[in-house]
């Protein structure tokens, strides 16, 4: 196994020489150790096969769902590509930074992400480091933070960016994922990693309204929040080439897709891993 890390980030490791699918228990701990503390792996052309895909996942724990495609493929190779198509609001929503599955009971833990089809240029997808971001932050408003719980809705988050589906139930509902009858998930704005014990802002798209806060003065808040998270060596973006594989911890970094022209077919796979329902489950789902 031939480790490099990521130059001029706070994260993030190239992982070359080692087969995900027959991985030795040794080899698995010290890939499992790197990823904790890197939080992302990339395994450049590691053409992992769909079933290596999720089993790869399933070591770091359960799976939310299993590997999905993200791809604006459509049926017998229909793209998806006009603005108000529901298939692209999906996509162009992740272009905003988030932690996956916070507006959900529990958010995920990672996941394992794969590139199959990939366009000539754009497409990169970002990730930023919300421990090195808590960190960065100024000691006043690290405590002010600390003491804040915010809440997450995909609702909220495509609402606002004008993302949400055309097609909708009788009752107001969207069938689409993270579309749920919950109620609207109630998170800290920093949580303890359960396996570093260092704390992470959890913020990103999906978050809003502040508890104690005017709405408007949550939003321009948080808005600030996110941009200052998320810039300079807590950012990276990875240029795919089909084929590869990364794995990342949705409770340290955030991540971003970035745009890429629709008229080119582009189909990633996508496993989720759950989150520990101990740790990552909303304060107001416990
Ligand atoms: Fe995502």
């Amino acid at each position: 196994m031939i480790v490099e890390h990521l130059s001029g980030v706070t994260f993030g490791s190239v992982v070359t020489g080692v087969n995900l699918e027959e991985l030795d228990e040794q080899t698995w701990y010290e890939l499992h150790d790197l990823w904790v503390d890197r939080a992302l792996l990339i395994f450049p052309e590691a053409w992992i096969t769909p079933e290596g895909q999720d089993n790869f996942a399933r070591r770091f724990g359960d799976l939310e769902f299993p590997r999905t495609a993200i791809s604006n493929i459509g049926k017998e190779g229909i793209l998806h590509h006009e603005n108000n198509d529901d298939v692209v609001k999906v996509l162009r929503g992740n272009e905003g930074w988030h932690h996956d599955s916070t507006y959900m009971p529990t958010q995920a833990k990672g996941a394992v992400f794969s590139a199959e089809v990939v366009t000539e240029s754009g497409g990169a997808t970002g990730w930023a480091d919300m421990r090195a971001a808590f960190d960065a932050l100024e000691e006043g408003i690290r405590s002010r933070v600390s003491a804040m719980n915010a809440y997450h809705s995909y609702y909220y988050s495509q609402g606002r960016d004008g993302y949400l589906p055309n097609e909708q139930n009788d009752d107001g509902t969207y069938n689409y994922y993270g579309f749920h009858d919950h109620a609207v998930s109630l998170r800290p704005l920093v949580k303890s990693h359960p396996d570093t014990g260092r704390d992470n802002l959890i913020i990103g798209r999906h978050a809003h309204n502040i508890v104690g806060m005017d709405p408007a003065e949550s939003e321009k808040f948080l808005d600030e929040l996110n941009v200052f998270a998320c810039q300079g060596s807590r950012v990276y973006h990875h240029d795919w080439s089909p084929g590869d594989v990364v794995v990342w911890d949705n409770r340290r970094l955030m991540h971003q897709a970035t745009p890429y022209d629709m008229t080119e077919p582009r189909r990633m796979w996508h496993t989720r891993i759950a989150g520990d329902p101990l740790t990552e489950t909303a304060i107001n789902h416990l």
